[in-house]
C-alpha cells in the first residue's frame, strides 16, 4: 500500500480547478458563467460596436446636482445614511416610490412596498419564498435572462409561453398552464415585463392585459410584473400597469437603475401585506437592509431634482436612438430579416434568415466588430438560435448606424457560405415555435 501523502497541490476530489467541484449544494448546478461571456471581454474593446449589453445611458444625468445633493444629504443627515436602517426599506423612499407608481395607475401604501438591492433582489426574494426546486414558473419566450438565471439557482423549471407583436398570447398561457397541470406540476407565478420588453422589445396590448390578469385569477396563479422600463416609453403616457387592477394577485417590481442610476442599486416590490412580511424577513437575512445611503441618495434625488423632466430627456435620447437602430436597420439588413419597431426600453428582437445561427455567428461578428447577444440566452430550453438582441440605449446614432452595417456584412456572407455549401447541420430557433409544447423530459 502506497501511504505517500498526496502532494499539497492535488486534490483529493474535484478537478484540479476546483477541488470544490464535489461538495456545492445541488441548487449551484443552475449557475453557469455565459458561453458568450468571455466573447463579451474582446466586445467591450472600444473598436467593437457593442449592439449587446443593456447598461442605461447616464451620460445626461446632471452630475453637479447630484453629488451636491449627496453632499448635502451627508452634512445634514449622514449619520443615519450611514447608519443600518430598516429591513423594509427607507419611509420616505417608500412614500416616493408610491409617487412615482401612481404614473402608472397604481394606488399603494407605502406599508406594502419593500425597497429591495435593484429589483434584481426583489426577483430573487420572491423567487425565494415562493419556489420549491421542481416548482414551475411560466415566462414569456424569450424573458429576461437574470431572471432566467435566478429561477434556475434556486431549480425551477421555467415554461415560457409564446409572445406575438402584442405581448404574451392568452390562449399560449391558458393552454400552458393546463398542459403544465395535466403533468403533475406545481406553477408558482407567472413572470413578465409588459412593457417594453427584455430582450423582445415589445409591449403587452392594452387589450390583452385584463385577459392576463383574469386567466391567473380563475387559474390562481400569482403575476410577478417586472416594470423597469415602463416610465421609458416613446409616445404618450406610461401604459397602466396590471398591479394597477389586481392587488391580491400582483407582486409589482420597479427599479430606478433605468431612471436615474443603476450604481446605486435601488428597486422595490410592491407586494399583497402578507407577501410582504415575508419578503421583509427574506430581505433581512439576505442583506440585513437595503443600503441607507443609496436610498437616500435617490430620495434626496427625487426631492431636489426635476426627476420627471429628466426621464423626459432620457425618453428622447432613447427614442433617437430606436429611430437610428430602425433606420439602419432597414437600410442595411437583408430582406429575409425581421425585427419590431419597439416604442420603448432599450431592444429590438431580430429574426434571421431560416439556418442561421446567431450563436455560431458571434465570433464572425465579433471579428467584424460588431457584437450583439445570440436569443439563446434568453431561453431557458435551448431555443432562439435563430434571433438575436440588438440594444440601442448605449451607443451614439452614428455607432448604431455603423454597427448595423458591419453587422449585415456579416450576415450576408454568413448567408452566401450556406448558399455555397448548404445548410450544414440543422439549427435550432424560434422559427415554427408556437406555445408551450407538450411535456418534455424537463417537466418529467
Ligand atoms: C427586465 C429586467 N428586470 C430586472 C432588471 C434588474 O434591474 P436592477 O436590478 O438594476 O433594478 C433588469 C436589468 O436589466 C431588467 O432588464
Amino acid at each position: 500500500m502506497d501511504n505517500t501523502p498526496a502532494p499539497r497541490d492535488t486534490p483529493r476530489s474535484g478537478t484540479r480547478l476546483d477541488s470544490y467541484v464535489d461538495r456545492y449544494a445541488a441548487r449551484t448546478a443552475g449557475m453557469t458563467a455565459s458561453e458568450i461571456r468571455a466573447l463579451f471581454a474582446v466586445a467591450s474593446r472600444p473598436e467593437v460596436v457593442s449592439l449587446a449589453g443593456g447598461m442605461p445611458n447616464i451620460s445626461g444625468l446632471p452630475l453637479d446636482v447630484v453629488g451636491n445633493a449627496i453632499g448635502d444629504l451627508i452634512a445634514a443627515n449622514g449619520p443615519v445614511a450611514l447608519q443600518y436602517g430598516s429591513g423594509q426599506g427607507d419611509p420616505r423612499l417608500r412614500e416616493q416610490i408610491c409617487e412615482v407608481m401612481r404614473l402608472e395607475g397604481i394606488d399603494a401604501h407605502p406599508d406594502d412596498v419593500v425597497v429591495t438591492v435593484g429589483s434584481q433582489q426583489a426577483v430573487d426574494l420572491v423567487t425565494r419564498i415562493f419556489c420549491d426546486p421542481g416548482d414551475v414558473v411560466l415566462c414569456e419566450a424569450p424573458s429576461y435572462v437574470g431572471a432566467l438565471g435566478v429561477f434556475k439557482s434556486f431549480q425551477c423549471d421555467v415554461v415560457h409561453i409564446e409572445m406575438d407583436a402584442d405581448g404574451l398570447v392568452p390562449e399560449a398561457l391558458e393552454q400552458a398552464i393546463t398542459t403544465v397541470r395535466a403533468a403533475g406540476k406545481t406553477i408558482k407565478f407567472l413572470y413578465t415585463i409588459p412593457n417594453f420588453h427584455n430582450p423582445a422589445g415589445i409591449t403587452l396590448a392594452p387589450e390583452r392585459r385584463p385577459q392576463v390578469l383574469e386567466i391567473c385569477r380563475r387559474h390562481d396563479i400569482l403575476v410577478l410584473e417586472d416594470n423597469p422600463y415602463g416610465l421609458l416609453g416613446f409616445d404618450g403616457d406610461p401604459k397602466r400597469a396590471l398591479r394597477a387592477d389586481e392587488a391580491e394577485g400582483v407582486i409589482y417590481l420597479g427599479s430606478f437603475s433605468k431612471t436615474f442610476s443603476p450604481g446605486m442599486r435601488v428597486g422595490w416590490a410592491l407586494a399583497p401585506h402578507a407577501v410582504r412580511e415575508k419578503l421583509v424577513l427574506a430581505q433581512e437575512s439576505a442583506t440585513l437592509c437595503p443600503p441607507s445611503f443609496s436610498q437616500m441618495a435617490v430620495s434626496a434625488y427625487l426631492t431636489t431634482h426635476d426627476w420627471q423632466g429628466q426621464i423626459k430627456q432620457m425618453r428622447e435620447m432613447y427614442r433617437e436612438r430606436r429611430d437610428a437602430m430602425m433606420d439602419a436597420l432597414r437600410d442595411y439588413m437583408p430582406a429575409s430579416c425581421a425585427w419590431n419597431e419597439p416604442d420603448g426600453g432599450f431592444f429590438v428582437w431580430v429574426t434571421l434568415p431560416p439556418g442561421i445561427d446567431a450563436k455560431a455567428m458571434l465570433p464572425r461578428a465579433v471579428t467584424a466588430r460588431v457584437a450583439y447577444v445570440p436569443g439563446t440566452a434568453f431561453f431557458a430550453d435551448g431555443f432562439g438560435s435563430g434571433s438575436m438582441r440588438l440594444s440601442f440605449c448605449y451607443p451614439t446614432p452614428e455607432r448604431i448606424r455603423e454597427g448595423v452595417r458591419r453587422l449585415a456584412g456579416v450576415l450576408e456572407a454568413e448567408m452566401e457560405l450556406r448558399e455555397t455549401f448548404g445548410a450544414g447541420a440543422p439549427t435550432r430557433g424560434l422559427e415554427g415555435r408556437s406555445g408551450y409544447d407538450a411535456p418534455s423530459s424537463d417537466l418529467s
